[in-house]
């Protein structure tokens, strides 16, 4: 019997549409420690290393239980190939592998409607291996995206369905857990990139500032995007506010928790400044806007359809703890009180999206591997 294959994209499908099977992880215990796959429902998972199976097959083979469909990933392809094979030859029936390996899971771009208006549409591009989002505002023949990740297809396929040309792309803020993609949509595709000046004022490349309370349009009507300086998480910190409906916060509003002030070695200072984001605009904004974070945590987080969305009103609710702190002393106590290490590769990942360092694609795929820790409170651990 031949091995089947299946795509991350696949794998996702999956999960979201709760088939029963059991996920099989051939990499090693560091590895699988470090990353694993999550979707919106718990996941059947066992974790046999591949040298394992290689070293002592019958007892390895034995660690994966029978009767239901399994599924390999491994890092590369080869070893979720080569161990579903063994389990063929050992009797189990149903047995496919993941092509690419685990870093097409990390890369992956889950687009999906959101909403829109008479005349635009908003997608999120749900990206289930680090737990964050991205957006996609169409109108006309033109498309906006927002805090792209690096797997620039899925963004320029869904422009290309809809006969659109990307030309914009604006970034919240200077990432620190994941590659942007917007130095390569503004060299492939010739987007332009808007981008808070106080993160990317040592960017190698060309950017335009985005002015808080400046307004961006489409050519043609459309909706209008209005950029308001949230900083905090970073200092330059923007979110953009769309048809006075949607604002994607980037990391400074987030379902739940708010977004870390720690990230750049100035905790004190940056928490500062964002609780009088939180008092001074958070707080002040009309409830029923829709908020569209950067991350998210926990599946728990999406709504019905698998969307991460939340109107402020709800969010604050949720975040009621937070919200309700009164002065920015106590505000950095529950920042302090959750600190924690960040992510070895956080510092070059800041460098890498000023253009500062270049990496190649597979030493890009590596970094860019694994869940975000953007989110202020401990439960993001
Ligand atoms: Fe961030």
């Amino acid at each position: 019997m031949d091995v089947q294959s299946f795509t991350a994209k696949d794998l996702f499908t999956c999960l979201v549409e709760k088939e029963d099977f059991l996920l099989l992880d051939v990499r090693n215990d560091e590895e699988f420690g470090r990353f694993k796959v999550e979707g919106p429902y718990p996941i059947d998972m066992v974790n046999v290393p591949y040298m394992e199976f290689i070293e002592h097959e019958e007892e390895s083979v034995a660690k994966v239980p029978k009767g239901k469909k399994v599924r390999v990933v491994c890092a590369k392809e080869g070893s979720s190939k080569f161990v579903a094979e063994i389990l063929i030859n050992h009797g189990f029936e149903d047995v496919s592998h993941m092509l690419v390996g685990i870093k097409a899971w990390g890369n992956l771009l889950a687009p999906i409607r959101i909403g829109g208006g008479s005349d635009y549409e908003l997608h999120q591009f749900r990206r289930p291996g680090k737990a964050s989002c991205s957006y996609g505002l169409l109108c006309g023949q033109e498309m906006m995206v927002f805090d792209p990740a690096k797997n620039i297809d899925t963004y320029a396929a869904l422009a290309e369905q809809n006969g659109a040309t990307i030309t914009k792309t604006f970034e919240t803020h200077r990432q620190a857990d994941y590659i942007s993609g917007s130095m390569a949509l503004k060299e492939k595709l010739g987007a332009e990139i808007v981008a808070p000046n106080v993160d990317f004022q040592v960017a190698t490349f060309d950017f335009t500032p985005a002015g808080d309370e400046t307004v961006y349009r489409f050519s043609r009507g459309g909706p209008e995007i209005k950029a308001i300086h949230t900083p905090g998480h970073t200092p330059g910190s923007t979110s953009y506010l769309i048809d006075n409906r949607f604002i994607v916060a980037g990391d400074t509003v987030l379902i739940h928790s708010i977004g870390r002030p720690d990230l750049g070695g100035m905790a004190k200072e940056w928490s500062k400044l964002l609780f009088d984001t939180m008092t001074h605009k958070i707080l002040k904004w009309d409830p029923s806007i829709l908020a569209l974070p950067g991350h998210y945590t926990d599946w728990k987080e999406a709504n019905n359809a698998f969307i991460f969305m939340e109107s402020l009103k709800k969010i604050k609710e949720i975040n009621a703890d937070i919200y309700a702190i009164e002065d920015e002393d106590t505000f950095y106590t529950f920042i302090e009180a959750n600190m924690r290490q960040q992510p070895e590769e956080y510092a070059k990942i800041r460098e890498i999206n000023a253009g500062l360092v270049t990496v190649d694609e597979e030493n890009a795929d590596i970094m860019d591997l694994g869940k975000n820790e953007c989110a202020a409170s401990q439960m993001a651990k």
